[in-house]
């Protein structure tokens, strides 16, 4: 079944820009990036939109539709009615290249920052031994396609651009996590994650959670263990003590 669909999609770049609208044909079973290619094919040749495997896999066509992040080729045209004004605006939480093309050079900014898996000396490749139950715990958070979404959505830097230099989002509190539980790391990422990449400030509103197109569950199984466990090291009197004899 066919029908026009109305579409208002943000054009621009850096200096601004509006809401276009236009009317496009829907076929059954369509997505948004669908859409937005016809829109492209038939009525604005110039239109910049970032996308790579149409599977929800490569995590490149984040955009905000209707207002929620979403990647477009997830989202189902049959999600709207058909007299539905579905309207498509690039992240907000990135400054815009141009059109639905944001630039998200800020979160590899972020990955840098992060050491990468430190084994204990003296243990080589092939010499790691884990139980299978360490394994899993590690294995939701592997899922991540960074689509970026969750970073897009954190209120923490999506209303203050100020933070993003202090804070390194929820997409990097799961790597932190993940690297936390993993029994072979022997980096202390507890305290990385408080002092370099600003936990703290993550209020638990799990609005990452609800965006994230890999059902991750980021802040129950990620974000609020890391938290448990920094304030564990803080005030846990064991641990304090045997910090201060081991002086760590
Ligand atoms: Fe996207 Fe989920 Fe990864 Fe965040 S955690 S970047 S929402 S896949
Ligand atoms: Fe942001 Fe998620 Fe925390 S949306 S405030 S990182 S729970
Ligand atoms: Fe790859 Fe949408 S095009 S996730």
């Amino acid at each position: 079944m066919t029908y026009n669909a109305h579409f208002r999609v943000w054009r621009g770049d850096a200096s601004g820009g509006e809401l276009g609208d236009y009317t496009v044909e829907v076929n059954e079973g369509e997505v948004v990036l669908d859409i937005i290619h016809r829109l492209q094919a038939t009525q604005a040749g110039d239109l910049a939109v970032r996308w790579n495997c149409k599977a929800g896999k490569c995590g490149s066509c984040s955009a905000e539709i209707n207002g929620r992040p979403r990647l477009m080729c997830m989202t189902r045209m049959s999600t709207f009615t058909e007299d539905e004004v579905v309207t498509v605006t690039p992240m907000r939480t990135f400054p815009v290249i141009k059109d639905l093309v944001t630039d998200v050079s800020y979160n590899y900014r972020k990955a840098e920052q992060i050491p990468a898996f430190a084994p204990p000396p003296g243990l080589a490749p092939g010499e790691y031994r884990m139980a299978q139950v360490d394994v899993q715990r590690s294995q939701e958070f592997r899922k991540c396609i960074e689509c970026f979404l969750c970073q897009d959505v954190c209120h923490v830097i999506r209303d203050h651009e100020d933070n993003k230099q202090s804070y390194a989002g929820p997409r990097f509190f799961i790597r932190l996590a993940e690297l936390d539980m993993h029994p072979l790391d022997a980096l202390d990422r507890k305290q990385e994650a408080q002092d370099a990449h600003g936990l703290g400030m993550c209020n638990i509103t799990k609005c990452c959670t609800e965006v994230c197109p890999e059902h991750i569950k980021i802040t129950d199984n990620g974000i609020i263990p890391l938290k448990e466990r920094v304030v564990d090291r803080r005030y846990d009197p064991l641990q304090v003590i045997a910090r201060k004899v081991l002086r760590k």
